[in-house]
């Protein structure tokens, strides 16, 4: 079985009143590896030596969406960490106003955004995310405007219970994605009845 990490966003509030206690508590669960979410009051570089000192390595780093003020900062504690990847999002909240803090370009419904880009389609890839009823839309969307479908790939995060193709729960036909996904090439997937 692959080694299997913990986003630490999901201990958020255990890890706000003794966040070395959470990681060695992580550790002894079996867990070798963590993705941050917030350091706690801690310097990066001490979080680095608690998670050498358990055993653990920081596989990502989450956090707020970098700005042009912060972003070095952000690069810098990911380093300090022993990883280079760094792991951001914007909710809803921040679509409201069309101001999301780093963002200057347009927001909205992306089958609405879709309409409006001037692409060469048969030279463009499409690699989508998000809620399945999102990428159902969007996919929709996608081959109405000309994209081929082996040029449309589906991040399918279903909600995966055991892992290991064995529940059968997350599978497309005969496709686990606990497996063989999440990431899947819209071509091989569109004639499964359950898609979507
Ligand atoms: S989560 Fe059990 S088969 Fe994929």
């Amino acid at each position: 079985m692959k080694p299997i990490a913990l986003q630490l966003y999901s201990l958020r509030e255990q890890a706000k009143g003794d966040f070395v206690g959470v990681l060695k508590a992580v550790a002894e669960m079996g867990y070798v590896g963590v993705e941050p979410a917030g350091l706690h009051g801690m310097a990066a570089e001490e979080v680095r030596e608690v998670l050498d000192d358990l055993g653990l390595v920081c596989c990502s780093m989450h956090g707020p969406f970098p700005t042009k003020e912060n972003v070095n900062q952000r690069v810098d504690e990911a380093a300090a960490l022993g990883t280079d990847l760094i792991i951001s999002g914007l909710g809803p909240k921040d679509f409201e106003t069309g101001e999301a803090p780093g963002w200057t370009g347009r927001v909205g419904l992306v089958t609405v955004l879709l309409d409006d880009l001037d692409l060469d389609i048969p030279n463009c890839y499409a690699f989508t995310c998000g809620p399945e009823i999102m990428l159902r839309f969007v996919t929709l969307k996608l081959v109405e405007k000309g994209f081929a479908d082996d040029h449309i790939y589906l991040s399918m995060n279903r909600k995966m219970s055991c892992g290991m193709g064995i529940c059968g729960r997350c599978n497309i036909g005969p496709i686990y994605l606990c497996k063989d996904g999440p990431d899947v090439c819209y071509a091989e997937v569109k004639d499964y009845p359950n898609l979507f």
